[in-house]
């Protein structure tokens, strides 16, 4: 064997070894520079292949280059051992495979949404349908087709948010301020018998404070056939009523105005905290507020073509957030829509 042959075999004696030796990347990357780098023992051992005898060269050079390509094809087996080690460290350093997976956060419903289906539920159960009608309104279904014309001190009652509108004779555009627009949407479209409720959101132009809000959700009810009377009204809503907050509650009617009922009313329950004593919740009257009802106007049924002498109707709107509130004893309607995590968790 030839001194240079001998180096060889020696070199790779030695790399062999030393990558026997190595336990991390850092000291692999040493031993690579050390063997392989530019100025590696391998690299430098064929750079000097020229200064050889011409009959040492060819040899040389054929198993000078076979070391470097078996050194180049260890380094590789090497770092592949090492980073599966690694992996497998991590591994079995963090996690405990006998133990349950980590909880997935389950979702729910928010209390408005439990709520309106909750109301919806019982008035499905009475017969009504659930229709949808838009969020933003033309003035004349808002308004003046409830007989509520520009003008009238009626508007009053619902600060409104208006909208840039087309100016081609077309009427002003709005965001309903209630979901009574649809009592008439309904009609223009369908003839008697008619049982609906109609949930969404209505928008009002107004500071918010703990039972005021922008923005809320109705149900608005519409019930128009032959011989519809008062006492439908008041059966019809007292059951609500008692589905929703118990079998034993008190309802109460009482007369009020909105311009598309006539009579209009109010419907209470008796206050839960008190019992009709008076507290702090119904503001000492004993009684609380719940929705607006009535018996649809003559004018509004005639207006859709119906024989007035046939047909009656009644209609009812009542707030979800208001029955929400009363029902979970939540104290500022502000919480609904706040996005508060530890507030809407408790539903
Ligand atoms: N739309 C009324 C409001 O938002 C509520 C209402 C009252 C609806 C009487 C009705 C009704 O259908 O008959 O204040």
């Amino acid at each position: 064997m030839s001194t240079e042959t001998d180096v060889i075999s020696g070199l790779e004696a030695a790399a062999l070894r030393e990558l026997g030796a190595v336990s991390d990347a850092a000291a692999l990357e040493e031993w690579r520079v050390a063997f392989l780098g530019r100025k590696g023992r391998v690299t430098l051992l064929l750079r000097s292949l020229p200064e050889l005898p011409m009959e040492q060269r060819r040899d040389v050079g054929a198993r000078g280059n076979a070391l470097k390509r078996r050194l180049d094809e260890e380094l590789e087996l090497r770092k592949q051992a090492l980073e599966s080690r690694r992996i497998e460290e991590v591994i079995s350093d963090r996690v405990d495979v006998t133990l349950p997976g980590p909880p997935i956060p389950r979702g729910r419903l928010h209390p408005i949404t439990q709520t309106l289906r909750d109301m919806l539920g019982v008035f499905k159960g009475m017969g009504f349908h659930a229709v949808e009608g838009p969020e933003v309104e033309w003035d004349h279904y808002n308004f003046e087709a409830l007989r509520i014309p520009p003008d009238h001190p009626a508007r009053d009652m619902w600060d409104t948010i208006w909208i840039d509108y087309e100016k081609d004779g077309r009427r002003p555009m709005l965001l309903r301020t209630h979901t009574s627009p649809n009592q008439v949407r309904f009609m223009e479209q369908h003839e008697p018998p008619i049982r609906i409720v109609v949930p969404g959101r209505c928008y009002r132009f107004e500071a918010t404070d703990a039972t005021h809000e922008w923005m809320l959700t109705q149900i608005e009810g519409l019930a128009v056939d032959k011989g519809i009377s008062l006492t439908d009204l008041k059966g019809t809503l007292a059951a609500f009523a008692r589905r929703i907050f118990g079998q034993d509650r008190q309802v109460t009617f009482r007369c009020s105005y909105f311009p598309f009922v006539e009579p209009g009313m109010e419907v209470s329950i008796d206050c839960f905290i008190c019992r009709g004593e008076g507290c702090r919740t119904c503001g000492h009257v004993g009684w609380i507020e719940i929705l607006g009802a009535g018996m649809v106007h003559p004018d509004i049924l005639m207006s859709m073509g119906y024989d007035t002498d046939i047909y009656t109707g009644f209609a009812f709107g009542v707030g979800i957030e208001r029955i929400a509130m009363l029902r979970y004893g939540v104290d500022d309607i502000r919480h609904f829509y706040s996005n508060d995590l530890r507030f809407l968790r408790q539903f």
